[in-house]
């Protein structure tokens, strides 16, 4: 029997954090090499929040950089830039004629936005249908993400639905994996931890960068243990070993901040000695050979659409 597809993306829009590692990364990690896998960087995506192009360019390296140092091989997964296989956004403008606007305004990412009174440009809002596209491009089974995405993956079924029955079977629907018991982690201030927000400890960060981010830890809370501090911690260890720890430290919230520092750190270090090995062109080239090798079954996949459609 052969393989399931698995695909996901991640944004280039700034460094990487404990987050996106326990939210992402690992699951990613722990289960890729069961499938058959895409690794997908979503610098159109991106291109929602993130004006600056020297950014992009750099962000779009530095994170593949830190996916293979994390431990993904680009021999087991293919490994590719969202614009580099340019059926991704002619496919998303198809499923955005099949969607209403009133669909769309329900997604978090624009309604969240809207929320805060601020103006979301037009991509934010088709951003679903761009993620759509995505996954079902590559006849995805399983989509391991972030509670967050969540209904990102659900607006692809939605689009694979419509266009099934508008157009005939063409889309398989895909399958969101969420990693339980860590779902959202939250961040130095308790909310979602978020490059947006600013709160977050960054995962290839230098000892000190990480140890800022630690000790501003935001501490406010009125009992003996601080809800942030153990928050974070418990991706770390077992409630059984906080207890002990946290039971030790009543109150000393300085001492507790160090004791997920060493543990952060334990982590991250071997990572971040990986990464500097790593050069701009090794992942030149990771990215030209898996964007290939997208390409080629995104048009295949692409003209069977057109076909359907009546393009051709
Ligand atoms: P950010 O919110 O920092 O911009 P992204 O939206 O780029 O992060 O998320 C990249 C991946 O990491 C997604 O799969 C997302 O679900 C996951 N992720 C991001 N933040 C968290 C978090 N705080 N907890 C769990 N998973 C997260
Ligand atoms: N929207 C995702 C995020 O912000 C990134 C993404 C783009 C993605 N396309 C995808 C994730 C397809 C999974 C599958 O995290």
């Amino acid at each position: 029997m052969s393989k399931k597809r698995l695909f996901t993306g991640l944004q280039p829009s700034g460094t990487l954090h404990i987050g996106n590692y326990f939210g992402a990364l690992k699951p990613f990690l722990d289960t890729y090499e069961e499938y058959d896998s895409h690794l997908m960087v979503a610098d159109y995506h991106s291109l929602t929040t993130l004006k600056n192009s020297d950014e992009l360019r750099r962000n779009t390296v530095d994170v593949v950089k830190d996916y293979l140092a994390a431990g993904v091989d680009p021999k087991k997964a293919v490994i590719f830039k969202q614009s580099s296989v340019p059926e991704h956004t002619e496919l998303a403008w198809i499923f955005e004629c099949l969607v209403s606007v009133k669909f769309l305004e329900l997604a978090h990412a624009y309604k969240d936005k809207v929320a805060k009174g601020l103006e979301a440009n037009a991509g934010l809002f088709n951003y679903p249908m761009l993620m759509a596209a995505d996954i079902l491009l590559y006849d995805t089974d399983i989509v391991p993400v972030g509670r967050d995405q969540q209904q990102h993956v659900e607006y692809a079924r939605e689009a694979a639905k419509k266009f099934n029955l508008a157009y005939g079977d063409l889309f398989k629907e895909p399958t969101e994996k969420i990693v339980e018991g860590v779902g959202t982690v939250p961040g130095t201030d308790g909310q979602k931890m978020s490059k947006s927000y600013k709160n977050t400890i960054p995962l290839f960060g230098t000892k000190d960068e990480i140890q800022k981010a630690v000790m501003g830890i935001v501490t406010d809370s009125t009992g003996d243990r601080p809800e942030n501090v153990y928050a974070i911690h418990k991706l770390f260890r077992t409630d059984a070993e906080l207890e002990v720890i946290y039971e030790e430290n009543k109150g000393k919230y300085k001492n507790l901040k160090e004791a997920l520092l060493e543990d952060v750190e334990a982590l991250v270090a071997p990572l971040r000695e990986k990464r500097d090995s790593i050069t701009d062109e090794m992942v030149a080239e990771v990215l030209k050979a898996g964007g290939e090798a997208a390409r080629a079954e995104a048009a295949a996949k692409m003209s069977q659409v057109r076909q359907q459609i009546g393009i051709i």
